[in-house]
């Protein structure tokens, strides 16, 4: 698959070999759809280990919207930040059912996932619709996470960059870096237990930066690219260690306080 990436643009090129990768890595957990009060047992485990030994990490955890206000008070004062997994574009209104970005921030999250491929297949949202939900969580003092990554059948059609980076590009139009997180997050890797090999995450993650740079030079290197799909305790390490890998969006490993906490050792 690495032979059938093209290379990124010269002028990223020669900016990517200039900068070293000195950022402090963010280790994010998202629930998803799963947690109630008992789970923040999980995040007061996760708070007194950190007390113990602090983290080299940031870390995020974003809980189901019915546990925000409970986990942020757990957390308070501790290394660890609460963040939403979906925002609507408005501030308020007629949307029943949706949060906006203000009522996160108001439970004091800090950050919201947008453009999830589990928000992109089922809610069919465009990125176009990511880049508004990104803007509106800019706006609300959120650090929105920008989730971008191909599926299965379009990465055996070898489309994998043009996807991913059309994907990134359209996503990040409308909230200037580095005031946002990318995630790359294959959608065939995510709760399957594959994940792509180390040289593809490191092209794919290379692509990225390059295009990142090119969209907004000196801002564009400080932006934090995650990889997620089946990050576990036993290949956590390996991921993180890659170049332009500047930490991980954890699914199914992020509900067990135990598994959680040895992928942030591992970062
Ligand atoms: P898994 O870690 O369970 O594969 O999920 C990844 C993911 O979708 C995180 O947003």
């Amino acid at each position: 698959m690495s032979a059938r990436l093209p290379h990124v643009g010269q002028l990223a090129i020669s900016h990517i070999l200039n900068m070293r990768d000195t950022m402090r890595p963010l280790i994010a957990g998202n629930w998803k759809m799963n947690g109630l009060g008992d789970s923040l047992h999980e995040i007061e485990r996760l708070v007194a280990e950190l007390l113990e030994q602090p983290a080299a990490a940031d870390i995020l955890i974003c809980p189901p919207f019915t546990l925000i206000d409970r986990a942020e008070a757990l957390v308070r004062g501790s290394a660890i930040q609460i963040g939403g997994q979906d925002c609507h574009v408005d501030a308020s209104g007629a949307h029943t059912g949706d949060i906006s970005a203000a009522m996160l921030a108001d439970s004091g999250a800090k950050a919201v996932i947008v453009g999830h491929s589990e928000r992109r297949a089922n809610h069919g949202e465009t990125s176009a619709r990511v880049a508004g939900k990104a803007k509106a969580a800019h706006v609300s003092g959120l650090m929105p996470i920008i989730c971008i990554g191909e599926t299965e059948a379009e990465r055996n059609a070898g489309h994998v960059l043009e996807i991913v980076l059309s994907q990134l590009r359209d996503s990040i139009a409308l909230v200037p870096a580095p005031n946002y997180v990318i995630a790359y997050e294959p959608v065939w890797a995510i709760g399957t237990g594959k994940t792509p090999t180390l040289q593809d995450i490191a092209d794919i993650h290379s692509a990225i930066r390059g295009a990142l740079i090119d969209h907004e030079a000196e801002p564009g290197k400080q932006v934090r690219i995650l990889y997620g799909g089946s990050v576990k305790p036993d290949n956590a390490a390996a991921i993180l260690c890659l170049p332009h890998v500047n930490g991980a969006l954890v699914g199914g490993a992020s509900l067990k306080a135990t598994d959680f906490m040895k992928i942030i050792r591992a970062a």
